[in-house]
């Protein structure tokens, strides 16, 4: 029994697999075992406990405790550090205001787009994920993350639809791994987008829930529909920012830029939970000197700030957005290679050092449908084969898995991880043949 109700599970239900220590690349399960961690947290990119950044942390533990509302120049430093190298070759980033988590940047980035624009529509696409709570949640249409009380056989009530008014546009087929040359969005997925976004505050794109990782023709087609609409462009970059996709962030694959910055996970490397909002100079200038009247005990708390800071300069000081766009394209092409030896793999979709394998599965257990937890059926089993292998696979649906290894990773632990997944997947295809056998 647990006196903890933890993430996913019912009261009293434990997790499957405990950790007791992580350094670097590598994480020590309760049960003794060592494994190359492939994606317990796509938040770790600088691996586990990286020295600079327990430094930095301690240090700051050492100083004072301070709310958001009192000056602390080591927040202002953090915000500096961002823009001046997560962001350093893109001007129109002006402004980051830090936030307790992701949830709570894109909650604040809606009700910014809200107020600026005097319009309350929002626009999202299907299958995204960007927050449990709030305006947040209204957003996400992914199932699994939705808040809902699941029975195990994923029985039961969904919750009923909030009242925000929220528009959603469907999966796009550019999202969905290789397509057409030919493919032009505007003439598919994102065919009547304009009239959603037709007096819409906000449109809100990610670039990897759902298993779903839009092109840069469908951010590049989309964020032209919202300016010419008058609705502001979100990028929602939690999961994708400094180096995961082999760029510093997602949107940088294309043309346009976006009106806000939604940021948390890999922020501060995973050590101290942040989130942040960079606005744009156009978005700056339309608050003017109006003030901004939200306030949070934790946002920008000294340990945040000072793993923010230390985060940014190991990425700088390592060159790991550099590493990952170096070691992403071979670790894609292996990552495919395997999966496409594997009956029980519908699909692969990623880049750079995030890679999504959706699984054939059966019916309830579909990415768009599915509420249960992540941990049931083939994820599940995948999993468990490749810890047996020495390698951390995480379970990201019901459908699918994925690997989201820190950037410091080597190129033998790349190869660890895809034999580990190779190994999964037999797993996988062994499962899926029983299950159709009986
Ligand atoms: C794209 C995206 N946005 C926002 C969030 C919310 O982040 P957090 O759970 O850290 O608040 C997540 C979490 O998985 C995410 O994947």
């Amino acid at each position: 029994m647990s006196a903890l109700l933890g993430g996913m599970l019912a009261p009293g239900e434990r997790p499957g697999t405990y950790v007791i220590r992580g350094r670097g690349t590598r994480l020590t399960l309760a049960d003794g075992r060592e494994v190359v961690d492939g994606g317990s947290m796509s938040a770790c990119i600088l691996g586990h406990c990286h020295p600079a950044v327990v430094r930095a942390v301690q240090r700051a533990a050492e100083t004072v405790y301070v709310n958001d509302t009192t000056g602390w120049a080591p927040r202002e430093q953090a915000a500096r550090d961002l823009l001046e190298f997560a962001f350093a070759g893109e001007p129109w980033a002006d402004t980051v205001a830090l936030f307790v988590s992701a949830s709570e940047a894109v909650e604040l980035g809606l009700l910014l787009s809200r107020e600026l624009t005097g319009r309350t529509g929002l626009v999202c696409r299907e299958l995204s994920y960007h927050g449990c709570t709030g305006l947040g949640r209204s957003v996400s249409s992914h199932p699994l993350w939705s808040a809902s009380l699941a029975a195990p056989d994923d029985s039961g009530t969904t919750l009923a639809p909030d009242d925000a008014d929220v528009r959603r546009l469907p999966v796009p087929i550019c999202g969905l791994g290789e397509y057409p040359p030919a493919h032009v969005c505007a003439e598919s997925c994102l065919l009547g987008a304009d009239a959603k976004l037709s007096g819409a505050a906000a449109v809100i794109v990610d670039y990897s829930q759902g298993c779903v990782c839009p092109s840069p023709q469908y951010q590049d087609t989309l964020a032209a529909m919202a300016r010419a609409a008058g609705a502001l462009w979100i990028a929602d970059e939690t999961v994708t920012a400094f180096g995961r996709l082999g760029r510093g962030f997602a949107f940088q694959r294309g043309e346009s830029r976006p009106d806000i910055v939604s940021l948390g996970k890999g922020i501060s490397g995973g050590a101290v939970a942040a989130g942040a909002l960079v606005l744009s100079r156009d978005v700056v200038e339309r608050i003017g000197a109006r003030r901004w009247t939200t306030s949070a005990t934790y946002r920008g708390n000294p340990l945040a700030s000072a793993a923010i800071s230390a985060t940014m300069s190991v990425i700088r000081n390592e060159g790991l957005i550099e590493r990952a766009a170096a070691l992403g394209p071979r670790f894609g092409r292996d990552i495919r290679e395997v999966a496409a030896r594997h009956p029980s793999v519908e699909r692969v979709v990623g880049d750079g050092m995030l890679w999504l394998i959706q699984l054939r599965t059966d019916r309830e257990h579909t990415e768009s449908t599915w509420r249960g937890t992540g941990g049931s059926g083939l994820p599940g089993v995948v999993q468990s084969a490749a810890v047996d292998h020495g390698v951390y696979i995480g379970v990201h649906s019901g459908q699918s898995v994925w690997t989201v290894p820190p950037l410091i990773i080597s190129e033998t632990e790349l190869e660890e991880i895809v034999a580990g997944l190779d190994h999964g997947l037999e797993a996988a295809d062994r499962a899926l043949a029983d299950a159709r056998a009986a």
